[in-house]
């Protein structure tokens, strides 16, 4: 199998390949660790061995539900979540559309995301939107108590109610949640709902190659089944029997940590393609909330390029050098576009005619890394050969592996996010939810 590249020659000014090296036993362990459930979290590494253990029955079942959905001739599909239960889905949607999709005729519906904030402005605009489309609608949350989706979900459950009639909303509502807790899973059973189980192992960002991610992805005609292989082939590319040299997920776990040790705590992740946008908020996701914690952990950022080369280019040449960059770069683009002669030249472009617009894109690209390994920023580069669902999918899972790796290395558990709550406890003490009485006397008395 052709898989995704890594390379960080061009740490080399700043790190040793010998002291990247020096993680190899240390990784080594982390991978047995993840992989025989030994580690921090270990309640929560059903995602190491997720890509092989998906059955071709679970994949024909999302592929039969997305299918009964599309074929009720939907406008749109409203995904209903936030955090892990939006994202994954999100960044390989729009990596694998079409940049214009909304504005083209479709086979298959558009997706559309609620519960991933609390705008009321959003909420108002969607609902307005969809009382001209038809459509139908997943729910997402692991706890089926989160704040955000449950509330989008309120609004969005009686209009669809009201739109279709209650038998026929309930036939166009998917719930994806826990198997038996939560307030999701008792009001999908009274309803009736169409569900699918999280695994209890698998926590929310980790959890794109479940239903969460899985449904809205092959409602929107994208092919699941590849995306699994990628995953299963990157799988068993970095398993406990890859050594450190060849596990492409354990290498970039000890460059990252080794930047770090000297002083570079900012990574972002750099794309060429402004379909990558949402993979970079995924990815900041899943390593913000892994690893940052006990006031420590890389700070993941995120740039698309070549936009914001007018924009932040200007401190990641210049400003605080405390940065290092991961370029996600695809090799080939999907479309042909050449650049024209023009008899006048008057733009003087002429230099580049007959040219695709991609060697423009990819000299961006190297010139770019160039100038800022030499003002002081390294870089990582991940390649994919092509941007397509198999590649997506070994991405994804190198991802995951070596933020896993990359956690237990700065020794933090990748696997919970306690931070999480003190926005809620406060935001529920200011609502006064009932049994916040005493949080809400002592918000109070600080405003
Ligand atoms: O990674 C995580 O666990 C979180 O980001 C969750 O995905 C997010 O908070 C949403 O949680 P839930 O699916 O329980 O609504």
């Amino acid at each position: 199998m052709e898989k995704i590249s890594l390379n960080f020659n061009k740490t080399f000014d700043f790190i040793s390949k010998d002291s990247i090296f020096s993680y190899k036993e240390e990784i080594e362990n982390h991978n047995r660790a993840l992989f025989n459930k030994t580690g921090k979290g270990n309640d929560f590494l059903g995602w190491t061995t997720l890509p092989t253990s998906i059955t071709d029955a679970e994949l024909a079942d999302f592929e039969a539900t997305a299918a009964k959905l599309v074929a009720k001739n939907i406008d749109i599909f409203v995904v209903i979540g936030i955090g892990g239960s939006y994202l994954g889905a999100k960044a390989v949607v729009d990596a694998l559309s079409d940049s214009f999709a909304h504005l083209k005729e479709r086979k298959n519906p558009f997706i559309l995301f609620a519960g991933q904030n609390i705008s009321e402005d959003y909420l108002f605009e969607l609902r307005e939107l969809l009382k001209t489309k038809e459509y139908a609608m997943a729910v997402i949350s692991k706890s089926g108590t989160t704040t955000e989706p449950a509330l989008a979900f309120r609004l969005l459950k009686q209009d669809i109610e009201e739109k279709y009639g209650k038998a026929e909303a309930n036939d166009r509502i998917v719930a994806i949640t826990d198997a038996s807790k939560g307030a999701l899973r008792s009001l999908s059973t009274t309803e009736g709902y169409k569900t699918f189980v999280i695994p209890d192992d698998v926590g929310g960002r980790y959890s794109v190659l479940t239903p969460v991610g899985l449904l809205a992805i092959a409602v929107a005609g994208f092919d699941i089944r590849a995306l699994v292989k990628g995953a299963v082939d990157m799988q068993k590319a970095s398993g406990v029997d890859v050594p450190f040299e060849e596990n492409l997920p354990a290498q970039y776990a000890a460059v990252r940590n080794e930047l770090y040790k000297n002083g570079k705590s900012v990574e972002i992740l750099v794309n060429y393609n402004p379909k990558l946008h949402f993979l970079a908020e995924w990815w900041k996701q899943l390593y913000g909330e892994s690893e940052g914690k006990e006031n420590k952990g890389i700070f993941p950022a995120a740039v698309d390029f070549s936009s914001d080369l007018h924009s932040m280019g200007q401190y990641i040449q210049e400003g605080e050098r405390t940065l290092f960059e991961t370029v996600l770069s695809v090799a080939s683009p999907d479309r042909e576009v050449r650049i024209p002669t023009d008899a006048d030249d008057l733009d003087g472009l002429n230099f580049l005619a007959g040219k695709r617009v991609d060697e423009v894109n990819k000299m961006a690209e190297l010139g770019t890394m160039l100038a800022h390994v030499d003002g002081g920023v390294p870089n990582i580069q991940v390649v994919m050969p092509k941007l397509n669902e198999y590649y997506l999918g070994q991405l994804i899972y190198f991802f995951e592996l070596a933020c896993g790796m990359s956690g237990y290395t700065l020794g933090v558990n990748p696997f919970d996010q306690p931070g999480v709550e003190a926005y809620k406890k406060n935001m529920f003490a200011l609502l006064e939810k009932p049994g916040f009485e005493e949080a809400t006397k002592a918000i109070k008395k600080r405003l």
